[in-house]
């Protein structure tokens, strides 16, 4: 495998962007190719049998890209999909929920006050599979998780409506539950959340820690590509990262979005039939 191969990152949509926008700030030289199953968006109320469907897709098209490694930006990808094709693939294949699972366990320990109680926010679909529970109570036993599915918070965060009354009506309405439990940590389970992490932050109050699983599974796939001595070279022909993005549908869609929350532009976004792979 060459050093200087892309990395493979994918989502149910353009949500995956907050993923690979850490991505790009933890290794800032390596080549990225995304795809965001824009024609299939949302996952977050589907079966686990169609999205794992989905991700051998989406995993037999990023081959064709010849990645290198590929992370599952989905939190319900992750949570339904990854333990299936985790080995059936001859190069790493990360989710973001084991790494935010360690990170959220990390910080509440680190809280003074701890009764290490963790909250978990996500789709149905994330919350329904209990991932995020199970892999936190195989780390530290002694934690206390409450669980709670916000599904109206794609919608307002893919309308841009990132500060609105309405966004912190919606976040009081499905947060409520979690605060009156005091929790000390909050994963935010799903990858639009964190474009709402002033507003929830703002409702949950400074003693909560926001956890962003894409800084953990960063970090992971930094540490899994240096072991293999995968980490593209600075020195490498074409010093500049070369950034692709694809998608299944709505092309206009997606650049819209990547403009909006990436630190750089994105011009070419190609469509792509994701059913013939
Ligand atoms: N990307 C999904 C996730 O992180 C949210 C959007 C969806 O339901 O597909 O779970």
């Amino acid at each position: 495998m060459d050093s200087s191969a892309p990395i493979g990152i994918f989502d149910s949509g353009v949500g995956g962007l907050t993923v690979m926008r850490k991505l790009i700030a933890q290794m800032p030289h390596e080549n990225v190719v995304y795809f965001g199953d824009t024609a299939r968006v949302p996952y977050g109320n589907k079966s686990k049998e169609t999205v794992l469907r989905y991700t051998h897709q989406i995993i037999r098209f990023l081959q064709t890209k010849n990645v290198k490694a590929i992370i599952i930006a989905c939190n319900t990808a992750s949570a339904f999909a990854l333990h299936e094709v985790e080995k059936a693939y001859p190069l790493p294949i990360l989710g973001v929920i084991q790494p935010g699972a360690q990170a959220a366990v990390n910080a509440s320990a680190a809280h003074q006050t701890s009764g290490n109680r963790i909250g978990v926010i996500g789709t149905y679909a994330t919350i329904g599979s209990r991932a995020y529970e199970t892999l936190i109570k195989k780390i530290d036993p002694e934690s206390q998780v409450f669980n709670q599915a916000c599904p109206l918070l794609v919608p307002f965060v893919e309308e841009g409506l990132l500060e609105d009354p309405l966004t912190d009506e919606i976040i009081a309405r499905y947060l409520s539950g979690l605060k009156a439990q005091e929790i000390d940590t909050l994963v935010l389970g799903c990858t639009h959340y964190p474009l709402l992490r002033p507003a929830i932050e703002r409702y949950m109050g400074a003693a909560v820690t926001c956890i962003d699983p894409a800084e953990a599974v960063s970090q992971q796939l930094q540490n899994v590509l240096e072991t293999a001595g995968l980490l593209r070279q600075v020195g490498d022909a074409g010093a500049a990262p070369h950034y692709e993005c694809y998608v299944s549908d709505a092309a206009e869609k997606m650049t819209e979005f990547a403009n909006r929350i990436l630190p750089f532009q994105i011009e070419n976004v190609h469509k792509i039939n994701i059913e013939t792979y």
